[in-house]
């Protein structure tokens, strides 16, 4: 049976745009859960600037409280060296630099242009790799901007390979603002393939256009086996407007088992972390999945 790797970015995507104070002990109870889930992969935080996002700030304490599995990398984004450092005090277990395909979003996201980015990531990429972490890479805007509209695939493989030639062992392709359709996402992957190996790339939707599924699905088709999602369907970007969550981790695996192919994550219990968190944030689970198995059982 074909393998795909589901990538939780819950914690992290999930929670960074919420508004209202959350307990830490509910951050840690939602990654213990997600750990119990069978999920190997769990970006549990994010080490920037807590004036840019606020929410983010406690997540060394949240590394802190987690049970570790050892079968699980929990990872967190680290824009700069002063992020790398946290994130090594706080063992994690992989770091993520993230950059953009479109100059307005790098300015709006990370205060600076998309070479700059580079040039900032180049030391964490040495450092972390040195010290043992593996290093993930995000490319946002993969095929609209909020700021710029259409993005051209071409520049999205231009950031994507520099990623990769840096150390990154794979590029999440972001389209951060969901206005992509499964033809413009199969598309864009198709280019970005031409410099970077699908077996590289992963895909992170948001479903702000209702569109995740249908384009994870369309990502699948062109070979990728990573896929990014959020449990509860929780996220957004602080910093484009109107972003709405990942696809929902619930919904993704729903597809993914009809589809016959293996994660090695049990639905049930994705379920019951997504309730889980939604109670806490006061919401209905957003994972149409969870809604229609909570309701039979
Ligand atoms: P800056 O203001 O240009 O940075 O921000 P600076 O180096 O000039 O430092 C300014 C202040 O920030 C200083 O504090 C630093 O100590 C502090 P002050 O002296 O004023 O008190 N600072 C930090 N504090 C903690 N941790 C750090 C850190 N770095 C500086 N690592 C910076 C540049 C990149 C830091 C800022 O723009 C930032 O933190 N941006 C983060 C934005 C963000 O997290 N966005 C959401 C995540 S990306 C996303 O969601 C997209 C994704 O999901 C994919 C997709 O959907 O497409 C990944
Ligand atoms: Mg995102």
């Amino acid at each position: 049976m074909s393998k795909i790797t589901l990538y939780e970015v819950g914690p992290r995507d999930g929670l960074q745009n919420e508004k209202g104070s959350i307990e830490i002990a509910d951050k840690i109870r939602l990654v213990d859960l997600l750990s119990a889930s069978g999920l190997t992969k769990i970006e549990t935080g994010s080490f920037v600037s807590p004036k840019w996002v606020p929410q983010m700030a406690n997540s060394a304490q949240v590394f802190a409280g987690i049970k570790r599995d050892s079968a699980i990398n929990y990872g967190a984004l680290t824009p700069n060296m002063q992020g790398l450092e946290a994130a090594l005090a706080a063992k994690a277990n992989e770091v993520a630099v993230f950059g953009a395909a479109s100059e307005s979003f790098s300015q709006k996201n990370i205060n600076c242009s998309i070479e700059e980015s580079i040039q900032r990531f180049i030391p964490v990429i040495e450092h972390a790799l040195a010290s043992g972490l593996s290093v993930r890479g995000y490319v946002s805007c993969v095929v609209g901007c909020p700021y710029e509209g259409e993005v051209k695939p071409g520049a999205v493989a231009a950031v994507a390979q520099r990623l990769i030639d840096l150390g990154c062992y794979e590029v999440s392709l972001g389209d951060t603002i969901g206005v992509g359709t499964p033809n413009k996402i199969a598309k864009m992957i198709d280019v970005v393939a031409q410099e970077v190996a699908v077996e590289q790339l992963a895909i992170h939707c948001h479903d702000t256009y209702g569109q995740a599924l249908a384009n994870v699905y369309a990502a699948i088709e062109t070979g990728i086996k990573t896929v990014d999602s959020s449990v509860a369907g929780l996220g957004g970007c602080p910093y484009a407007k109107g972003a709405s969550g990942n696809v929902a981790s619930e919904d993704a695996l729903y597809m993914l088992n009809g589809l016959g192919l293996e994660t090695g994550v049990d639905l049930k219990k994705l379920i019951h972390a997504g309730n889980f968190i939604s109670e806490k944030l006061n919401r209905r689970n957003q994972s149409k999945v969870a809604q229609a198995l909570s309701s039979i059982s």
